[in-house]
């Protein structure tokens, strides 16, 4: 479990610290909407925000709650870790250098952009299950064989990078999304990481170059070739920010739509269902509701402001607990039941306002692609009973594996 941000900060509070608790955070969730739905804690320095209104407000109003690290009073102090790369990025960039980047790639992220590549999705999922999914019945860890894999496949397939490659690229992928955790030495990671970072930037700053002499139907040639609203073109650090931002926000996120889809299907015993009328996509958006695979985001505020009788001051860093407004009981009906039916369900699984997640509608192709091909593959999946260990990433839900048994399909 990673303790830290990008900026050395603590990211999870004391309450959430152990695995039990980071595992299951909604009965605090719960109490800390009831008791505290605006706290401030002291050994963060940071604000927690836990109802959905609130949440929703926050997300809205961009003048007021800020993306940008760099506004918060903490990075005023001179010990500040330097920068990296992602800052740069339309994810920590408010407007309107912010429209300016994400109007980039913006298009090929649209569903009918995406349609194209549903069946090469298709063909990355059954060749994952038709290596993992063996003999008549058998047991596979569903994260390393099919959740986490699939999407790094998926990202390296729509920005061009070859299928030689592909087995480079799960590596840095792997390394770019594993925030520094408790019990490892932290210069040791530190190290690890910056590696990772620069065979990928050189890997990418080679594409880079390739595609500017020689256009390809790809999308990295879609970030060096095309005109913002002014004219200018991407520079090559901004392609390169853009490309490891696609990584960073759509891997893991993915992997853990995925694999909570299969524990929560898998408690409320709807593969079944899900083999006949059960619709996929509307249980997909209850995954993204009942455990969603990003809890939390941070905002700074840029002007005091009061939320439930607290002032919070221009500077403070503030984390929204998308997590815990997805559970609330003033938004949901029963919100503690998965209800794989539930409509409307309008969840901030993907976030709200400027910044919604420019990829959902690529993660609920490749999750729905995904169980499709599961659905296909297997006649029954079951969960193994054993201690599950959460995923090593800042904010991000999931489990570090998943394994399962399953009999093959006739
Ligand atoms: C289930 C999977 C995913 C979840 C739950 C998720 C969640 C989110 C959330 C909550 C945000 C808002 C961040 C904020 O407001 O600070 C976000 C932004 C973003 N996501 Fe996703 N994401 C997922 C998949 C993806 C994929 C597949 C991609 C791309 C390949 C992607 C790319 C991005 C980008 C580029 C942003 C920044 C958008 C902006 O700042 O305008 N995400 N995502």
């Amino acid at each position: 479990m990673s303790s830290t941000d990008p900026q050395g900060l603590q990211v999870l509070p004391d309450e959430l610290a152990s695995r039990e608790a980071w595992l299951e955070p909604f009965d605090w969730y719960r109490e800390m909407r009831a008791d505290a739905p605006v706290r401030y804690d002291p050994a963060r320095r940071t604000w927690d925000v836990f109802r959905y209104e609130d949440v929703k407000r926050i997300l809205a109003d961009d003048d007021t709650f800020s993306v940008n690290p760099r506004l918060a009073d903490e990075f005023q102090e001179p010990d500040r870790p330097e920068e990296g790369l992602l800052f740069e990025t339309m994810l920590f960039q408010d407007s309107p250098r912010h429209d300016e980047l994400r109007g980039v790639v913006n298009d090929a992220f649209e569903p009918r952009a995406l349609r194209e590549l549903e069946p090469e999705i298709r063909d990355f999922a059954t060749d994952l299950l038709s290596e993992a999914v063996t003999g008549e019945d058998g047991t596979m860890d569903l994260v390393e064989t099919f959740a986490y894999p699939l999407p790094v496949v998926v990202i390296a397939e729509l920005l061009g990078v070859p299928a030689e490659d592909r087995d480079r690229f799960k590596r840095w992928s792997n390394t770019l999304v594993e925030a520094a955790s408790t019990d490892e030495d932290t210069k040791e990671f530190t190290e690890r990481q910056q590696a990772a970072q620069m065979e990928m930037a050189s890997y990418f700053f080679e594409m880079i170059k390739d595609r500017r002499e020689t256009p390809r139907d790809d999308l990295m040639t879609q970030l060096v070739t095309r005109e913002r609203a002014d004219g200018s073109r991407l520079s090559e650090e901004e392609a390169l920010g853009t490309s490891i931002l696609l990584l960073v926000a759509g891997n893991i996120t993915t992997t853990n739509l995925i694999t909570n889809a299969v524990r929560c299907f898998s408690n409320h015993d709807l593969f079944e269902e899900l083999r006949g009328d059960a619709d996929l996509q509307t249980a997909i958006e209850e995954v993204l509701r009942y455990r969603s695979p990003v809890q939390a985001m941070t905002r700074v505020a840029t002007e005091d402001v009061t939320m439930q009788d607290e002032t919070i001051e221009a500077g403070d860093r503030i984390i929204v607990w998308l997590g815990s407004a997805n559970r609330d009981e003033r938004q949901f009906d029963d919100p503690g039941t998965f209800v794989p039916d539930r409509t409307p369900n309008q969840h901030l699984g993907f976030g709200y306002g400027t910044h919604y997640c420019l990829g959902a509608p690529l993660a609920r192709l490749e999750a729905a692609v995904a169980f499709e091909e599961l659905l296909e593959r297997t006649a029954t999946i079951e969960l193994v009973d054993t201690e599950l260990q959460p995923t090593r990433s800042s904010l991000i839900y999931g489990v570090e594996s998943l394994p399962v048994t399953y009999e093959t399909a006739e």
